[in-house]
């Protein structure tokens, strides 16, 4: 019988770009929990893994819809309660010509969906290194080149602004701005906002602003500024969710928020509103939380706040007395992300770490960092005792590896 070859199936040669480190080390920890090891998991951001409840009208809200037969397609950009609710909020947070608001699956999918609207292959858009690296991969899957302008993190990782002017290219579109950040849960200052706006406005670019974490900012003296709230002249899409603030990732509801010249924005937004249709609706009872979580009961946010004001400075507190970690103190989101003086690359750090005492976090080289840096992000969502119990192991794994 004669033996047939297998013809494999390969993937487009743009794909060999589209990474993610932050479930690239799964497979590792896989192993070593097969091999019986309890993994302490500081690696991924959903609250819900940890003890952060979702309010429960939401839930209600979500369950009512579902008897109440919201079970279909719903609008493509977004069901009319939701819409409502997200313009308000936008209105009451001081954001100044809307111009448009639709709903997708996350904002993953938003951010998605005006990337892809807006970029030809080649086209790039100025990204902060560190960065959260869906941003990377949707460039990747566009062909269109990552051009990372740098975070300065002996300026509490504020965004070099002028870095950024000296990486624009002609072919440079945007600029994305992700405050509070993911991964240094750093938070921008008005000055830096003016300042890029004043960038966006010479060079004609269009602002992305990810303002996921805005409600998780731990001064409740320190206000999150939207950057779309200090100009009307520059186009901004402002992206946001339910994810984060609201705890329930798993639902994937996200939003984005244009703003600025309605005739500038018009052609952009029209072709943004083409994609979303193609792709019928966001999941539709879900959308009916919108409204709930917006302008319901807003008690689970103190909460959630203070605890994560108080794992931070816990996480702070390990950093200052261990050796060869250097934290900038995060202000917002639920990361942090320490240097490293260390003589191997980071990814080699994380690993071993990973193997040895069973604490996973996500080495900085998967969020991009300066030649010649190291770092790791913690995620420090769980409890105090989990986070002991890290914190001791990876002490105790610099001590041995570094004596
Ligand atoms: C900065 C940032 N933007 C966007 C997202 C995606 O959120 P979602 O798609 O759940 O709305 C995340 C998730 O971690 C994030 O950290």
């Amino acid at each position: 019988m004669a033996t047939q070859e297998i013809t494999k199936v390969f993937a487009a040669s743009r794909m060999v770009n589209v990474r993610y480190a932050i479930r690239d080390l799964a497979v590792v920890a896989e192993e070593v929990a097969r091999e019986g090891h309890k993994i302490l998991y500081l690696n991924i951001g959903d609250p819900c893994k940890y003890d952060f409840p979702t309010p429960p009208h939401m839930i209600e809200a979500v369950i009512k819809a579902m008897r109440d037969g919201h079970n279909g397609y719903a609008d493509s950009l977004g069901i009319k309660p939701a819409i409502e609710a997200i313009h308000r909020e936008a209105e009451r947070n001081g954001f100044l010509e809307i111009q448009s608001i639709f709903v997708g699956i996350g904002s993953g999918e938003v951010i998605d969906s005006c990337l892809t609207a807006l970029l030809n292959p080649g086209d790039d858009v100025l990204t902060p290194s560190p960065e959260y690296p869906l941003y990377g991969a949707i460039m990747a899957k566009l062909d269109c080149p990552a051009n990372p302008y740098y975070l300065d993190e002996g300026n509490g990782w504020q965004p070099d602004v002028a870095d950024m002017e000296r990486k624009i290219t002609p072919r440079t579109k945007a600029i994305l701005l992700i405050t509070p950040n993911n991964p240094t849960g750093s938070v921008c200052s008005r000055r830096t906002l003016e300042q890029i706006l004043e960038l966006a406005r010479r060079h004609n670019l269009i602002v992305f602003a990810d303002e996921i974490y805005d409600k998780l900012i731990f001064d409740p003296h320190e206000k999150h500024i939207s950057i779309a709230t200090l100009a009307t002249d520059v186009p901004i899409v402002t992206f946001n969710g339910l994810s984060k603030s609201y705890l329930v990732p798993g639902w994937r509801i996200g939003w984005a928020i244009a703003t600025g010249p309605r005739e500038v924005l018009h052609p952009y937004m029209e072709a943004v509103h083409r994609l979303l249709r193609a792709r019928l609706s966001a999941p539709h009872p879900f959308q009916h939380a919108i409204h709930a979580a917006l302008e319901g009961p807003q008690d689970h946010l103190a909460e959630v706040r203070d605890k994560l004001k108080r794992r931070a400075e816990f996480t702070v507190e390990w950093a200052k007395r261990t050796p060869r970690v250097k934290l900038v103190a995060p202000k917002g989101a639920f990361y942090a992300h320490p240097s490293l003086d260390i003589p191997e690359d980071d990814l080699t750090f994380v690993t071993d770490l990973l193997k040895q005492k069973h604490v996973l976090v996500v080495h900085g080289s998967g969020f991009g960092e300066k030649p010649g840096t190291k770092h790791m992000r913690i995620v420090f969502l769980p409890q105090e005792p989990v986070l002991s119990a890290a914190y001791e192991a990876m002490s105790e794994f610099i001590r041995e590896r570094y004596k």
